[in-house]
């Protein structure tokens, strides 16, 4: 088959079997059909290399099939693939034990899951049996998956609404306000859930202080501290957790994304004995998952954090983020007229725009300039680059060079609209 004919065969069987409305949009935007991942890039059905910075909205920290990722997997599939169940697994073990060593202190047992949206549901279901309470506090603009529950704490109403009623009880304050949050947290607070910085929401940084003050007011009420690092986690914002920035520890906290080391679905939820006795003493099977903590994700999750401390790619998202940041400013400056602010932490930077519909027009432009970027589900007006940890001095400059030309582009099209 050409490759035009596998693109319309793609695009037909998209419109016919799986999302027609998804299809057009994503035809509109250029994308193509992709074929293979390597290193920071993808190359779609016409042989087009694509840098790719949008990462699996942070997924392939370790870039696109690492070879140890690879290799571990592919050693783990000669041997055993999915659990048995009923015995032990010692991928899940040395995975586990090694959470507890990354991980923010007090947090020492994990459940593993396949996605971010299990482990946000394993934590509010965690919170409010270990408590006994109802209400939940949950952000404006925040993301947390599309399940049941996690839609319940996602704080764009769009995607709520349809499903109401939905679980009771959840409260929203607007995200970086700490006045509203600690007015919110009072003796019947079951869990506050916040992303340290809302990636879908638009990149969005709380005041220094916000999350310390979450911890205390949680304190104070016997309430439970989630923290959604299931896009930050794992090096993404130039540290671990992006929740050591201000040295603050939940009691829970939810991972997915980049844990699968970029090859395999993989989620968790870790949290400290006290949560873990008070969700599993009366009953071991509280909280169970088929496929969940399976051998192959866990040698994936193993080996990518290997490579993440072996690389250096946590130091290394530190340096580049300010190299990626500094030259979408540069753009910035020298498009004032349609960029509003650049923000980010680490290798996870947000370009806001500061109209509506303009986001759109330079991620097709873009595509045409070989990078892949998209915008935030949550806030549309944002760009965010999420690129491989592995990513070079060089790739980013051409990244940077360009957002400028599209911009240009993007500038010289809509003169022609007006
Ligand atoms: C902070 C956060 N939590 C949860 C999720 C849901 O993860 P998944 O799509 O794997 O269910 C996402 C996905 O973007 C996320 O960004």
């Amino acid at each position: 088959m050409d490759a035009d004919a596998l693109y319309a065969d793609v695009i037909d069987k998209y419109s016919r079997h799986i999302n027609p409305h998804l299809a057009k949009l994503m035809a509109f935007a250029g994308f193509g059909v992709e074929m293979r991942g390597e290193g920071c890039y993808i190359y779609d059905h016409e042989g087009r290399q694509f840098l790719d910075c949008l990462g699996g909205y942070g997924t392939f920290s370790v870039g696109h099939r690492h070879p140890k990722v690879v290799e571990a997997v592919q050693k783990q599939l000669g041997e055993m693939a999915l659990s048995g169940k009923a015995f032990f697994s010692k991928n899940a073990a040395d995975l586990a034990e090694k959470l507890a060593e990354i991980t923010p202190e007090g947090i020492d047992y994990s459940f593993f899951c396949n996605s971010g949206t299990e482990a946000v549901e394993a934590a509010l279901k965690f919170s409010k049996s270990v408590t006994g309470r109802v209400k939940i506090i949950s952000t404006t603009e925040s993301f947390h998956g599309k399940t049941m529950g996690s839609l319940s704490v996602m704080g764009r109403e769009k995607y709520r609404k349809p499903y109401e009623p939905l679980v009771p009880g959840v409260v929203f304050v607007p995200f970086g306000d700490v006045d509203a949050a600690i007015a919110a947290i009072d003796d019947q607070t079951a869990c506050m859930i916040v992303e340290p910085i809302q990636g879908e929401g638009g990149i969005r940084i709380p005041p220094d202080g916000y999350l310390t003050a979450l911890r205390r007011a949680c304190d104070k009420h016997g309430a439970i501290l989630i923290f959604d690092e299931v896009q930050t986690g794992l090096g993404r914002t130039g540290t671990m957790f992006a929740c050591e920035h201000d040295g603050v520890s939940p009691d829970i906290i939810t991972m997915a994304k980049a844990l699968g080391g970029g090859v395999m679905p993989l989620g968790a939820v870790s949290g400290t004995e006290a949560i873990w006795d008070a969700v599993y003493s009366q009953n071991p099977l509280s909280h169970t998952s088929t496929f969940g903590g399976n051998p192959l994700a866990c040698a994936a999750g193993l080996a990518g954090i290997q490579v993440i401390q072996d690389e250096g790619l946590v130091e290394r998202s530190a340096t580049l983020g300010l190299l990626l940041k500094d030259g979408l400013q540069s753009v910035a400056d020298k498009h004032s007229k349609w960029i509003a602010e650049v923000r980010g932490r680490g290798l996870m930077v947000g370009l806001e725009f500061a109209e509506d519909e303009v986001g759109e027009l330079v991620v097709a432009q873009l595509l045409k300039y070989g990078v892949c970027v998209a915008y935030a589900l949550n806030n549309p007006r944002v760009l965010r680059f999420e690129p491989p940890l592995i990513i070079s001095a060089e790739q980013i400059e051409f990244a940077v060079d360009a957002v400028d030309k599209a911009l240009v582009e993007t500038d010289e099209l809509l003169a022609m609209l007006v």
